[in-house]
């Protein structure tokens, strides 16, 4: 029997910290319900103490979502949770995101304070949220450079405390996959009330290993993610949710699910890019443009005998449309056989033979053979033939 992996959405928090990405209130809610329709199990609406259009923002989006927990974010400080537990007062299920750095980097420098008061604002923070609501989560800013035996001690006196969830954050994404497991291992083995709370994974892509980190801690025992769509977040990012998702989905072998509609990814992807203005790399995994596309003649031979030589995805599985045959001087002669027969010319070998020199002068003029070129090239060996 599969586990379930609960997906916490935090484009509209983290994602939204993007220098460029900032969101009103009616882009934010449309989002909310975009992602609530994809079947995120918590939607992260953003920090209420912020600012007031951020209050506004969470409170209209707890008014009308329905399904999905509607979370707040704020820091081990009294208001800041007073604030969140107002902005959340009508959601369905809220939750409060509370917490407190517990790095030494974070405990001297920015507190300058040291581990016990630290530990004692841990527990405090998660008693105020309590007040709110019953689902309460607790992050430990920068654990992933935080010494495991005192993060222990706080994930134990947290949960003690009322925390439901306990997020395991790599804030500045320094962890390799094995420490960021093996983090997440030792707390499963070291805390004893660990049962009473999901562990959850925040990971950042400084060193592009969010995902990889946050796969990690599930296969540790964590059973959560926290991902962003298309991966935004603070500086390089955080995990992206339709990678997470997609890994659970094809390597069943894991035995985890989650209640991601894989068939929305590539549509949400594109409107979060349009409306956080924030182009998609070409080269991005799920969703980019060229994850679909085959280019070089070995792939594209390979992949028109059988798609799966050189696919694991199946492009509608992921709302990406169909694979694309891309032209170019490296592409062969199937490729282009097979992209004159989609525009309605069915050569024999002896033709292609002949076109593809024609193609091949073409092609080394320019970056790609668009589907006019093609027709232009029909034209002049076959004039009575030509369709356009
Ligand atoms: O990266 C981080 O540590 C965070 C916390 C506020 C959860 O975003
Ligand atoms: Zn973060």
């Amino acid at each position: 029997m599969s586990e379930k992996v609960y997906i916490f959405d935090t484009t509209l928090r983290d994602g939204e910290q993007v220098p460029g990405c900032k969101l009103n209130a009616t882009e934010k809610l449309e989002l909310a319900l975009k992602l609530e329709a994809l079947g995120v199990d918590i939607i992260e609406a953003g920090f209420p103490v912020s600012s007031p259009g951020d209050f506004d923002s969470v409170s209209q989006i707890a008014k009308i979502i329905k399904n999905a927990t509607v979370c707040g974010l704020s820091r081990a400080v009294q208001k800041d949770i007073e604030v969140a537990g107002a902005a959340l007062k009508f959601a369905n299920r809220s939750r409060i995101h509370t917490g407190i750095g517990t790095s030494d980097f974070h405990i001297k420098s920015k507190f300058n304070s040291n581990r016990e008061d630290i530990l004692e604002r841990a527990i405090q923070c998660v008693k105020w949220a309590r007040n709110f609501t019953d689902d309460v989560e607790f992050y430990a800013e920068d654990a992933g450079r935080t010494d495991n035996e005192y993060l222990a001690r706080v994930v134990e006196a947290v949960i003690k405390a009322g925390a439901t969830v306990v997020n395991i954050p790599d804030t500045t994404g320094y962890c390799l996959p094995n420490q960021y497991g093996e983090k997440i291992a030792y707390l499963i083995n070291h805390v004893p009330n660990v049962d009473k709370a999901i562990l959850s994974c925040h990971c950042h892509n400084d060193l592009g290993l969010a995902t990889a980190n946050s796969i990690a801690g599930i296969i540790s025992g964590a059973r959560q993610i926290e991902c962003t769509i298309n991966g935004l977040g603070e500086r390089a990012g955080n995990t992206a949710l339709e990678e997470v998702a997609m890994i659970i989905q094809s390597h069943k072998d894991l035995g985890f699910y989650t209640n991601i509609d894989s068939k929305q990814l590539n549509p949400l992807s594109r409107e979060v890019s349009d409306i956080m203005r924030m182009p998609v790399q070409p080269n991005k995994a799920i969703v980019g443009a060229n994850a679909f596309s085959h280019s070089s003649g070995i792939h594209q031979d390979g992949f028109l005998k059988d798609a799966q030589t050189y696919e694991i995805i199946n492009p509608e599985e992921v709302g990406a449309g169909e694979s694309k045959i891309v032209l170019t001087a490296r592409s062969g002669r199937s490729a282009l056989a097979h992209r004159f027969q989609k525009i309605g010319y069915q050569y024999t070998r002896n033709d292609i033979d002949f076109l593809y020199e024609k193609f091949l002068q073409v092609a080394d003029r320019k970056k790609e053979v668009e589907e006019s070129d093609l027709h232009s090239l029909a034209k002049a060996y076959s004039p009575e033939l030509a369709t356009n």
